[in-house]
């Protein structure tokens, strides 16, 4: 039974709810993040609410080396891990010509190099038990780039080409992948999530996002509307008009 799911950026917004959604369904946790009291506190409250095993481990995927010691950590303390969840992510806003591009090392640091990382030890891990479902959280500015927001858009779309990849290498060995592109989430990733449009709550998110794993989908747009006609809609828009758009958003 897949019942055992590891989630990295566990300690807030997609990756608590997710943890939350998963639990529900009865699923043991590895939770994963920088802010191991965050996870201290969510752990207590998902075993004490759902009766399930939370096992819990301080994770920075920017320190790459440590990712696979600490996915072993965790499918030791549950026993085998079904399914591995690489949410851990930043954005970063920076005008193109600022003459400065620590901010874009960070984000691909974390959102591409953390992930594969993340990806590349639940690989190892699940060609060895012959078996197990390999999640990405990219984005739908894999397929709609942000003004202002170049490098956490080309992360997201490097995060999901290489996972598309992997599913075409991996798919003789009973590994799964599922790559998720959120439109606009209520969670602490960006200041004013609020005023973006079609925004819906971590939790609704997190539930489609399970919804979309059990089903095994190749490629999933949470939610599915509006985002898959808005998708349609801006392949047919102009450059000048879609950065009209943009720039009035993003402001
Ligand atoms: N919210 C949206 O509208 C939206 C839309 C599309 C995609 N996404 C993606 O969804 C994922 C989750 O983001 P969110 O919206 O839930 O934002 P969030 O509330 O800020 O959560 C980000 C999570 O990632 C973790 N994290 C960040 N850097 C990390 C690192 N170096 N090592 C380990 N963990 C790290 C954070 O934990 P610690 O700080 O404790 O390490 C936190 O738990 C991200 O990949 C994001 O790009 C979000």
């Amino acid at each position: 039974m897949n019942n055992n799911v590891v989630i990295t950026g566990a300690s807030s917004g997609i990756g608590a709810a997710l943890a939350e959604a998963f639990a529900r369904k009865g699923y043991n946790l590895g939770l994963a993040a920088r802010r191991v009291d965050k996870l201290e506190v969510l752990a207590r409250e998902l075993e004490d609410k759902y009766s399930i095993q939370v096992a819990i481990t301080a994770l920075d995927v920017q320190q790459d080396e440590t990712v696979a010691p600490a996915l072993s950590r965790l499918a030791q303390e549950l026993g085998q891990i079904d399914i591995v969840v690489a949410n851990a992510g930043i954005t970063g806003v920076r005008r193109s010509g600022s003459g400065d591009i620590s901010i874009d090392k960070q984000v691909f640091n974390t959102n591409v190099i953390g992930a594969i990382a993340t990806l590349d030890a639940a690989t190892k891990l699940f060609l060895a038990q012959g078996h197990g479902h390999l999640v990405g959280i990219s984005s739908f500015s894999a397929f709609s780039p942000l003004p202002t927001s170049a490098a956490y858009s080309a992360s997201k779309a490097a995060l999901t080409n290489y996972m598309n990849a992997m599913r075409l290498e991996l798919i003789s060995k009973k590994i799964k992948v599922t790559v998720i592109h959120p439109g606009f989430i209520k969670t602490d990733i960006a200041p004013h999530m609020d005023k973006y449009p079609f925004v819906i709550e971590a939790d609704e998110a997190a539930q489609q996002i399970v919804r979309a794993i059990a089903a095994n989908k190749a490629n999933v747009i949470i939610p599915a509307l509006p985002w898959k006609a808005v998708k349609g809609l801006m392949a047919l828009m102009p450059d000048p008009l879609l950065a009209m758009m943009f720039n009035k958003m993003m402001r």
